[in-house]
């Protein structure tokens, strides 16, 4: 029995992940403790989402209302279902940059410690598990503001001679020297575990550093289904992607 564990499963992207894994047949393991409710108040709960998954997916979605920097509680999850975790998709995390100047401790902890918590479950239980770990662009603080940006009707574009023209900006990028925000140094840091788990106990482990998607209050719905990608914010022009998840 092949189980997907999905953590943030109740948040955005989170529950767009449980939906399509439990659409394709598999047993979906979902962590979400509804922090999103302690970060932004009561409107942000995840918590009907929670409910909504339950509803359409009975017992093929198993939901662990657990912190994820409770080492213990999450070793135990893990344990249960040890080797038939075959991916991991980490999402859970503190996403604003204003909270986590209100509270350093609350922001690294939970998207520092957190992802440690998980990666070394994964290394001690699962280690054949794929771990995907949605990261932010936010990683790269305000260093793209460096580039030869080149004004065009609606957006800034990079240098049509700049390496990064043709596929964009690669993870070669400097993250050093540079404004990161209390949030983006939290991710950073996290960012970096994953990699180092990857490279130095050799998991399967992948990250994505996306910009923004969009949100609204019932994110259930068919229209917000389609997440909207925007560039940079160079300034307020932006080109709109649409990106299907
Ligand atoms: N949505 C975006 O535009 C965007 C852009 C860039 C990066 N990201 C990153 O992608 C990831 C997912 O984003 P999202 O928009 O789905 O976030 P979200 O806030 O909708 O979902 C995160 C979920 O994680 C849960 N959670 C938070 N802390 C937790 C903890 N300690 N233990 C258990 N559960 C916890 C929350 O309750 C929430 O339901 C985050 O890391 C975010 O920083 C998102």
């Amino acid at each position: 029995m092949a189980i997907v564990l999905v953590t943030g499963s109740a948040g955005l992207i989170g529950s767009e992940s449980v939906r399509f894994f439990c659409d394709r047949g598999y047993t979906v393991v979902g962590i979400d403790n509804n922090m999103r409710q302690v970060f932004f108040g009561e409107d942000a709960s995840t918590e009907w989402n929670r409910a909504k998954l339950s509803q359409d997916y009975g017992d093929k979605y198993i939901h662990h209302a657990v912190d994820i920097r409770d080492h213990e509680a999450i070793s135990a999850i893990f344990k249960t279902y040890s080797h038939d975790i075959s991916l991991i998709i980490h999402t859970a995390a503190q996403p604003s940059h204003d909270w986590a100047a209100k509270d350093p401790y609350m922001d690294f902890s939970v998207n520092a410690n957190g992802t440690l918590v998980l990666l070394e479950n994964t290394r001690q239980q699962c280690p054949q598990a794929v771990f995907i770990f949605c990261s932010t662009n936010k990683v790269y603080g305000d260093r793209p503001n460096e580039l030869p940006l080149v004004e065009k009707e609606l957006r800034w574009e990079i240098s049509e001679n700049h390496p990064y023209f043709a596929q964009g900006i690669d993870e070669l990028m400097s993250i050093d020297a540079c404004k990161h925000s209390l949030l983006g140094a939290s991710k950073v840091a996290a960012d970096v575990l994953v990699q180092e788990y990857g490279r130095y106990f050799e998991l399967a482990n992948c990250l994505f550093s996306r910009r923004l998607f969009n949100r609204s209050k019932s994110f259930g719905n068919p229209i917000t289904r389609v997440f909207i990608l925007l560039n940079e914010m160079y300034d307020d022009r932006q080109r709109i992607q649409y990106l299907w998840v």
